[in-house]
């Protein structure tokens, strides 16, 4: 890709007035100074090892914007900086986002926060950039709502409501907006609690900051919720090299009181991260708690993942159902998942970052890197085999839809397919529901009898495709991404499968194809796939293609999806 632009302003001169807007009306990050840790603790075996050391507290992604110079390169806009930029997902104007944070529902609009470093691509120097939406499609950007400190970076966290000013905190029965997230330097993690007077527009430090703070330089990404029947906000909070997640419960959102540990449970890898608690409905009828746990590096398919379990929370301690493992994609870039408060009926709805610690910080774009996954609503729902599983689907994307892309395909015999040119630029739907065939007769038993596969190809004349296939014969879906041309690093590998349900040659399927950017929800969302793709040229054509065995399309719909984000675009 060739530079469209070259701005002649260095990045971190450009950008200083952002980051100066965001943080006025914001205090210093003033601190107490008669602060003690709200919980000591006697250590828990095994320690962690960044206790020990002065290393850096999250070096499972160290920052290259701490390196000399690593700042201050000058704005370039180049062509696959617009390319790559999906229509309809959130991304940053410029800088590196990864995380979101302080997902909250405030009556009216919806809050996004999200771990952003304005000052160049790369991670480091993290602020809460913020933007709001009254759909969670259509995202207003806002100024940084909180800015590093001398007291750190501002690491993950979350954002509540306190409707009846139960805390204490606010001058008026109506209570407000309050953040409690983590503080970040070398040498310590501690959590922060702000409070906002603006309804989320800035947040003005607590003067007893920090809130909770154990002396752990690996201690964070807290995330609070209301629990009616203890009637007291509770915390949960990793301690990250430790494997667990903590527990904690307040009145006040001030003071902390230590109610138990979960963990190491599941995956280990380096970090536990990001962890969030949320009741989730269950098809069926009721609801069960579920603890999403981020870990990384050490993600099954490499590098970031986000494992969840299903239980029972009784206001002070998580009992998991059992020793299984839920994992919430199929595929690599969906992390640090998140779940918005104060909603509505209790809705369950999250947002992950699209993104993998493993190469996040060397795509192939130059002025912006970071993209947020759509919303999508979850509810819980009984697999093949009975166990309870986590189901996603994208929340009111039927609601961009633009005029329907004519393709009708009822039948596609084996060996043949059926082609449709797509939209250049465009974000796309496509929703399948599929099923192929019985091993044609005249076929010999052995491999070739196994082989009914149905696949959808998205290509281009360049000879680049990405596919997404089903085996009927093992009831597998596969993703493949490898002979896409416009990047490539070691960790950014590109086969990813999924088990839908065995014995069973019907699958169904929606795929929404923005830009950069892959999102498959398969077998009623019970299979999710999160992908970044980077193509070399434009995908302009979608083809099915039935192998070993022919299929029936029973459902398929094609939609162009209006952008919905303010942003310099390939549309
Ligand atoms: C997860 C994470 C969090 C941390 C934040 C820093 O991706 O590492 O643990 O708070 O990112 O930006």
């Amino acid at each position: 890709m060739t530079d469209v632009t070259t701005p002649s302003l260095s990045r971190r001169f450009a950008l200083s007035s952002i980051v100066a807007l965001g943080a006025a009306g914001l205090g210093a990050g003033a601190r107490a100074a008669d602060t003690k840790p709200s919980t000591p603790e006697k250590p828990t075996p095994p320690q962690a090892p960044d206790a020990t050391h002065k290393a850096e507290p999250n070096a499972s992604h160290p920052s290259p914007a701490d390196q000399p110079g690593g700042t201050s390169h000058p704005v370039v806009k180049t062509e696959s900086d617009i390319f790559y930029r999906p229509t309809i997902h959130f991304t940053p104007t410029i800088g590196f986002m990864n995380d979101p944070n302080g997902l909250v529902f405030d009556g009216t609009n919806f809050h996004l926060y999200y771990q952003y470093d304005p000052f160049a691509p790369y991670a480091g120097h993290v602020h809460w950039g913020h933007a709001t939406s009254n759909d969670l499609l259509h995202w207003q950007d806002q100024p940084i709502a909180i800015p590093e400190t001398k007291d750190g970076e501002a690491f993950t966290g979350c954002a509540v409501i306190d409707r009846t000013n139960a805390s204490g905190l606010f001058e008026n029965a109506q209570g407000g907006m309050a953040a409690l997230y983590t503080r970040a330097s070398s040498h310590r993690q501690a959590q922060y609690l702000a409070i906002s007077h603006d309804n989320g527009q800035t947040f003005t430090e607590h003067a007893h900051n920090p809130v909770l703070d154990i002396g752990s330089n690996s201690f964070r990404d807290p995330q609070v919720i209301f629990h009616e029947p203890t009637k007291q906000w509770v915390m949960v909070v990793a301690k990250s090299r430790l494997h667990q997640i903590a527990f904690y419960a307040s009145i006040d959102l001030a003071h902390w009181v230590h109610l138990s540990d979960f963990g190491p449970s599941g995956l280990f890898g380096v970090d536990y991260e990001c962890p969030n608690l949320i009741e989730v409905p269950l098809e069926g009828g009721g609801r069960r708690w579920v603890l999403f746990v981020s870990v990384n590096p050490g993600g099954p398919t490499g590098g970031s993942i986000t494992q969840y379990f299903v239980g029972e929370f009784d206001g002070t301690r998580f009992i998991p159902d059992d020793t299984v493992i839920g994992l919430t994609d199929f595929a690599k870039d969906a992390y640090a998942m998140q779940v918005y408060s104060n909603m509505p009926q209790d809705e369950a709805v999250s947002i992950a970052w699209l993104g993998n610690w493993q190469y996040c910080q060397e795509l192939p774009t130059q002025s912006w890197r970071g993209a947020m996954t759509l919303p999508r609503t979850m509810t819980l729902k009984r697999d093949f085999a009975g166990w309870i599983r986590l189901a996603q689907t994208p929340r009111h994307i039927e609601t961009l839809r633009g005029t329907a892309i004519p393709f009708a395909t009822r039948r596609i015999a084996a060996g043949s397919s059926a082609q449709v040119a797509l939209p250049p630029g465009t974000a796309i739907e496509l929703a399948m529901s599929v099923t192929v065939d019985e091993r044609p007769h005249d076929l010999p038993l052995g491999d070739k009898g196994r082989t009914g596969r149905f696949i959808i190809v998205f290509g281009n004349e360049q000879g680049e495709t990405l596919t997404i296939g089903f085996d009927a014969f093992s009831g597998q879906l596969w993703l493949d991404r490898n002979d896409l041309k416009g990047f490539a690093q070691p960790f950014f590998t590109g086969q990813f499968s999924t088990v839908l349900n065995p014995d069973d040659r019907h699958f169904d399927i929606r795929v929404i194809l923005d830009a950069s950017t892959l999102e498959i929800f398969a077998n009623g969302g019970l299979s999710v796939g999160t992908a970044l793709i980077f193509p070399a040229g434009p995908l302009d054509f979608l083809r099915l293609e039935a192998s070993g065995a022919a299929a029936t399309v029973e459902s398929l719909s094609l939609y162009p999806l209006k952008k919905t984000m303010p942003r310099d675009t390939a549309i």
